[in-house]
């Protein structure tokens, strides 16, 4: 069996001032426990990276990421920022198909999988959300409809470039409501996804993806949902913009 390193993402989302965000990453940098291996990324708003940049460089162990990205290049797109301007910051992963960039934006299938393409492209990570809203789960539909969102916009990859993407679960119910999913049903879930890539890809491929488990992940249930053995790490929005709360659910997921 292939040992997955894990990985932390926090995501500020539309949250914190800019003296906020310095702080809040100066503490991160500061504090930061044997890592062990996991990898740590702050996905955060775009104004603030340039800044953040020079606060992580200090120990090279924190990395970031952009919260969303544009599927061209350049050109006019008022309001948009481009995986070629990430590229050119420095910025080597974005994430792409949140739940509140689908629901919000409007964000589909298709235009996901043009993200995902030109994000590969210029060498960046895409840490790609999939997962179900409240009425499909209480369907028992969620398996069908987490494999639709990936098939329609990854699996025009091939597996050399699936093999570059960062998979995160994050079924819409639990995001933000306190409602985590329990462990069992992230590791059901997650195992799902890797069967659904293991078909299509092959095992050399499925066994070495990175799935994070997103949605009300906090300092409490982090050590138990990083300890299924198909959940790879966190995304985590709330609890991510407390110092203390965020180094705790590292911690966890370095001795898991
Ligand atoms: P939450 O958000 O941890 O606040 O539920 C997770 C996310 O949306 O990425």
């Amino acid at each position: 069996m292939v040992k997955r390193n894990k990985w932390v993402a926090g995501n500020w989302k539309m949250n914190l001032d800019y003296s906020s965000a310095l702080e809040l990453t100066n503490n991160l940098v500061a504090n930061l426990p044997g890592l062990n291996g996991t990898s740590v990324t702050l996905c955060v708003p775009a104004v603030y990276l340039d800044a953040l940049k020079s606060i992580v460089n200090k120990n090279g162990l924190i990395q970031l990421a952009a919260q969303n990205c544009h599927s061209e290049d350049k050109g006019a797109f008022t309001g948009e920022i481009s995986a070629a301007m990430l590229k050119s910051m420095d910025i080597n992963q974005v994430v792409l198909g949140h739940s509140e960039r689908r629901e919000y934006f409007n964000e589909s299938n298709k235009f996901l999988s043009e993200k995902v393409f030109k994000v590969l492209s210029h060498g960046l990570t895409p840490i790609f959300c999939c997962g179900e809203p409240l009425s499909v789960r209480e369907e028992n539909k969620q398996n069908e409809f987490v494999t639709n969102q990936l098939e329609e916009s990854i699996f025009h990859l091939s597996a050399e470039e699936v093999a570059k993407v960062v998979f995160a679960y994050e079924p819409i119910w639990a995001i933000g409501t306190g409602r985590t999913a329990s462990a069992e049903q992230a590791q059901e879930m997650h195992a799902v996804i890797r069967h659904f890539f293991e078909q299509k890809y092959g095992a050399a491929v499925a066994e070495k993806l990175i799935i994070l488990y997103g949605g009300s992940v906090n300092a409490s249930n982090a050590a138990t949902l990083f300890s299924m053995p198909d959940v790879d790490g966190g995304l985590v929005g709330g609890a991510s913009l407390q110092a203390n709360d965020f180094l705790q659910i590292i911690s966890a997921a370095a001795n898991s």
